[in-house]
């Protein structure tokens, strides 16, 4: 059985001092999760000095060229190097405040691969969508777009569940809503060739959920947004991840 892999999505939020009290909280836990900590970019060089074995960082996004005149940007490569081992691409608030299409996705996954960063990809329905039972359609198209993108047979693809109506808003999908989704991205991927290799759940994720999530077969993780910025949060939130996985 594989650990379940955690992964904290911080936004533009925390510190350093977080930082160091979410390493220190971690300490007990390597083993029985995989956590990865996708953090805002100038926090990159205080992980590396400072994460033990077993824990990882991320970036939330990347831009698709190698290097250029992109004022503000940071390349896969920068980010890899920096130490991190994968980058977030495609959360829903890039999608939505900075007009990322799924073709850019596609483009930030596979920069992604050629730096040698595993891309978490998210995908995820709007509230209007769910209520007319789009949901499958939404995201098995963007699913579809990212997969036409890459090359065929790319290993290590993570995919994220995120419904947009649960992110930050304390309504988490029901276990059965993000099992059934997961099995249908794994399917469709399937279809197309490529295996994912993780498929996480993230939206409003909490200590007291977690494990109901990760019971279901094809819930292999959990990405955490708001509960991951609490040090002695978080870490709860790993043991019960732990102590329930599949
Ligand atoms: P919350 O856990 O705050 O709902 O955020 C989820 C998310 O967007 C993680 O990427």
């Amino acid at each position: 059985m594989t650990a379940p892999l955690i992964v904290a999505n911080w936004k533009m939020n925390g510190s350093e001092a977080l930082l160091r009290d979410v390493a220190e909280a971690l300490v007990d836990r390597q083993g029985s999760v995989d956590v990865v900590l996708a953090l805002p970019a100038i926090h990159m060089s205080l992980a590396r000095a400072l994460l033990q074995d077993g824990i990882r960082w991320a970036s939330q996004d990347v831009h698709w060229l190698e290097s250029g005149a992109y004022t503000g940007e940071l390349s896969a490569e920068m980010i890899a190097q920096m130490g991190a081992s994968h980058s977030i691409v495609g959360h829903s608030e890039r999608r939505e405040y900075f007009a990322e299409s799924d073709e850019i996705v596609a483009k930030k996954a596979n920069a992604c691969f050629r730096a040698g960063l595993i891309p978490i990809v998210c995908v995820g329905e709007s509230r209007e969508a769910r209520q007319a039972e789009r949901t499958e359609a939404v995201v098995c198209e963007q699913l579809e777009v990212l997969l036409a993108g890459l090359p065929q047979g790319a290993e290590r693809l993570i995919i994220a569940y995120e419904p947009i109506w649960a992110i930050g808003t304390g309504a988490e999908a029901t276990p059965e809503m993000a099992q059934a989704v997961h099995a249908v991205l794994r399917d469709t991927a399937q279809k197309r060739g490529f295996r994912l290799d993780k498929v996480l759940y993230g939206g409003s994720v909490k200590e007291d959920n977690v494990a109901a999530l990760m019971s279901m077969p094809d819930i292999d993780g959990v990405l955490v947004g708001g509960a991951s910025l609490s040090a002695q949060g978080f870490s709860a939130l790993c043991a019960n991840a732990a102590a329930t996985h599949n």
